[in-house]
């Protein structure tokens, strides 16, 4: 029986004896929903073992290893697969697709950047090209994307896949799309950071923002102060070297996505969250720390952007500073603590800006609150007040009506999980949801979906964090008139999970339901188990 109509049966069952009705998943649908497309009814069969892309015009390496990756991902058992059903076809097929022309327009850009192009077009089939396959792109970036997009649209057919004929134009509404993992909470392997980059390439999410060290633990090796993770981190193997860190940047830039760390500083509150209290803002030694440590970070990251944090300082370690009260009534500004920490910023960012690197950055709000003096391209990276839609729009309209870019995580913070269906609140959720001029909105450069560490390690990373961040996903790629009806995702976010699923990922359910391909080979299972 094809799937679809398996689970259109399973479903009706489940009608008839009273329960629930599972999810009806989509067939061949695409996930993050393209700007605008054509799907028809006629279809193509693609053959694994006499397909090809055919690049033409422009390719480079970051193309020809996406190529590559893409096969095994489409086809991910070509030597075994052999099904005993044959495949079918009837009125609507029209031919074998046997190649997909790869046309990239212009030359190829070596690292993903805020504000690339990545659109795409994708012709299967079309009134212009009949019986051919097309994937044109004018970036590198709009080929990845692409590439998804067409893996996508395949469906298997016993030994063989349909492609239905379609046309798309697709283009992200946001440019900024944004994942954060914590490594410092509890330390995440190199692996899962790279299994966590290609689903965010499965997701179109383009920006890993990477809080890689914080009170409770300092994992980045630093060649300049190696005292900091030998002191710092839980233990001499739960560290990232030099070495890690270049993998994981090449890994994510490969998948046209970029590396941004993250070093909060002054640091949080000493309590409840961790040990440490903030940087001491009077002692000039440490920005001659900062500005070395720095200096080396951003070799090491090379995108234009750094997260400098400046969330959640607490003062109650200042106050406790003989010599910080001193500082401050020199200062005249004695009991004034967030002067104190404007103070500190302010000498941060113009260390950060005199750079040999020239970097731009990004805070958190109370950076922005506290009226620190920010550079004109800072982005402001909203975060508080996720239950609070009111709070938040509001400080979206501040941020803008000042001038600054700015992204959105207050209601995308993945971390607080509850019992039953969470994901439609993130659904619900657009960072163009307040009142401003048009101009305030192009400042929204997009959002972010936050994972934070307290009660995630590798056992329960990507579980916890997909599909979930799938919904905040196509909420920043999509047109807004297609993500505003949960009940309208609801059987394409089923047919993604079962796709991210069938692709090997461990990624949870969403309700009660059964994905049609995952099957597994339990006895195998249990005959290894030990007795
Ligand atoms: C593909 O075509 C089939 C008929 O051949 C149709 O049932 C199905 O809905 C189409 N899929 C999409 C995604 O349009
Ligand atoms: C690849 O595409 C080009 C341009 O359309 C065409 O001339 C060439 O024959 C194609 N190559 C193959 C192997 O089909
Ligand atoms: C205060 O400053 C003195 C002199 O620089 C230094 O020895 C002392 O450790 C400082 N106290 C604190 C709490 O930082
Ligand atoms: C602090 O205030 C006193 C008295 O008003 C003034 O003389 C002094 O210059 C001020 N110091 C600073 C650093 O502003
Ligand atoms: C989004 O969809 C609406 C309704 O179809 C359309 O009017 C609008 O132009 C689309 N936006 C973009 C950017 O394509």
């Amino acid at each position: 029986m094809h799937p679809a109509l398996l689970v259109t049966v399973v479903g009706l069952i489940g009608v008839v004896l009273g329960g629930t009705p599972l999810v009806n998943p989509t067939v061949g649908k695409v996930w993050p929903c393209p700007q605008a497309e054509a799907p028809e009814d006629t279809y193509m069969i693609i053959r694994p073992h006499t397909f090809f892309f055919n690049v033409t015009r422009n390719t480079c390496a970051i193309v020809d290893e996406a190529l590559l990756r893409y096969k095994k991902i489409m086809f991910p058992s070509l030597a075994a697969k052999k099904s005993k059903y044959p495949w079918r076809k009837d009125d609507n097929f029209r031919g074998y697709l046997d190649n997909l022309q790869v046309v990239l327009l212009t030359k190829c850009e070596e690292r993903p950047y805020q504000g690339m192009d990545e659109q795409y077009e994708i012709k299967i089939n079309s009134p212009d090209a009949p019986g051919e396959g097309f994937l044109l792109a004018q970036s590198v970036w709009g080929i990845l994307r692409g590439l998804e997009t067409f893996s996508q649209l395949l469906v298997p057919n016993a030994a063989v896949y349909n492609v239905n004929s379609t046309q798309i134009r697709d283009f992200p509404r946001f440019s900024y799309r944004g994942l954060m993992l914590d490594t410092s909470r509890h330390y995440l392997p190199v692996s899962k950071i790279k299994e966590t980059l290609d689903l965010m390439a499965m997701n179109k999410l383009n920006a890993f923002h990477w809080h890689i060290v914080d009170d409770q633990s300092f994992p980045y090796v630093s060649s300049a102060y190696p005292g900091l993770s030998e002191q710092g981190a839980y233990s001499p193997s739960h560290v990232y070297t030099e070495g890690d860190i270049a993998s994981i940047v090449t890994y994510g830039n490969k998948r046209g996505i970029r590396v941004l760390p993250e070093f909060d500083t002054p640091g949080r509150d000493g309590e409840p969250d961790g040990t440490y209290g903030p940087i001491d803002p009077t002692n000039d030694a440490n920005y001659n720390f900062l500005k070395t440590l720095f200096e080396e970070v951003t070799t090491r990251f090379p995108d234009h952007y750094l997260h400098l944090g400046g969330d959640e300082v607490s003062f109650d370690c200042w106050k406790s500073n003989p010599n910080i009260t001193t500082f401050m009534s020199q200062l005249n500004i004695t009991g004034d603590y967030s002067k104190l920490e404007e103070l500190y910023i302010s000498k941060l960012i113009e260390i950060v800006g005199n750079l040999p690197t020239k970097n731009g950055y990004l805070v958190w709000q109370e950076v922005f609150d506290n009226g620190v003096n920010i550079a004109d391209d800072t982005v402001v990276h909203i975060w508080k007040n996720g239950n609070t839609p009111l709070i938040f729009k509001e400080e979206l309209k501040k941020v803008t009506a000042a001038g600054y870019n700015t992204i959105l995580s207050s209601c995308w913070y993945l971390n607080y999980i509850s019992y039953g269906v969470d994901w439609h609140k993130y659904y619900q959720c657009d960072p163009h949801d307040f009142k401003g001029t048009e101009a305030q909105k192009r400042l929204v450069i997009g959002g972010e979906a936050c994972m934070w560490g307290e009660y995630v390690d590798r056992t329960n990373l990507i579980s916890r964090t997909w599909p979930r961040a799938s919904v905040v996903a196509e909420k920043l790629w999509s047109n807004a008139t297609i993500t505003l009806s949960t009940d309208q995702a609801t059987p394409r976010l089923e047919e993604h999970r079962c796709r991210l699923l069938g692709r090997g990922y461990d990624v949870e359910p969403l309700w009660q339901s059964f994905c049609a391909a995952d099957v597994i080979d339990d006895e195998e299972i249990q005959n290894s188990l030990e007795l």
